[in-house]
């Protein structure tokens, strides 16, 4: 971790706009990089550590991409529904067959409007560089007792980025931890793993 902390700033640039978000992906080629399917299995093996034997659950995937998530997620669900930005992850999700229902838009504007006893959100929070407009909308969406588990990259203190590239938000585990509390959340679990053959936090909270 102290290492990975190497590689990022405290200079937060801009993030991405959604017509970059949207251009940024190739939803056939995402589905064939083995980063991304090496990290859904680590997510697997986590969520399989804390949470067997719970549900089933109305979940949201939020934001689904390809639906990598979707196969894993629907043996703990009664309903899945898959929410994302680009339509042409979400149209690569249809395929599978497995979403009750998938939706465009912003996460941040849909999730309020939605129910949901989980949410999930696997390898987006980097998007994000305040991530207390994330914490509210899933909170709003929440029923009492719901689960929001998560991968977010670390960062050493407060809120940073990746030097170069694309911008990539990074924050401390203090930080997660005092907002999802401060929100109502209390934490279920955390693990320090890989996610896109980089150090992440897994973390699941639950809704008081
Ligand atoms: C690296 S992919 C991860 C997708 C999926 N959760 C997975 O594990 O394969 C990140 C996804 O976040 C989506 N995304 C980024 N910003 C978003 C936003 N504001 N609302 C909804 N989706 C967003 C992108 O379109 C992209 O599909």
């Amino acid at each position: 971790m102290r290492v990975f902390g190497e590689c990022l700033t405290a200079e937060l640039p801009t993030p991405a706009a959604h017509g970059e978000v949207i251009k940024e992906y190739d939803a056939e080629l995402y589905d064939r990089q083995s980063t991304h399917l090496d990290s859904i299995a680590e997510f697997q093996a986590f969520l399989g550590d804390h949470l067997d034997g719970g549900g089933p659950w109305e979940i949201i995937d939020a934001p689904c991409g390809t639906g990598l998530a979707g196969p894993i997620l629907k043996p703990w669900a009664r309903r899945l529904v898959g929410l994302d930005l680009v339509p042409a992850m979400v149209s690569q999700a249809e395929r599978l067959g497995c979403y009750d229902d998938l939706l465009v838009g912003d996460l941040l504007d849909m999730l309020p409007r939605l129910r949901a006893e989980m949410v999930v959100c696997h390898g987006a929070l980097y998007y994000f560089r305040d991530l207390a407009p994330i914490v509210a909308a899933v909170a709003a969406c929440l029923s009492q007792g719901g689960y929001f588990a998560f991968t977010d990259f670390p960062a050493p203190e407060g809120v940073m980025a990746t030097r170069g590239g694309n911008a990539r938000f990074c924050r401390s585990p203090s930080l997660v931890r005092e907002l999802l509390e401060s929100n109502g959340f209390a934490e279920v679990a955390s693990e320090l793993r890989l996610s896109f053959t980089l150090p992440c936090l897994y973390w699941i909270f639950r809704k008081r």
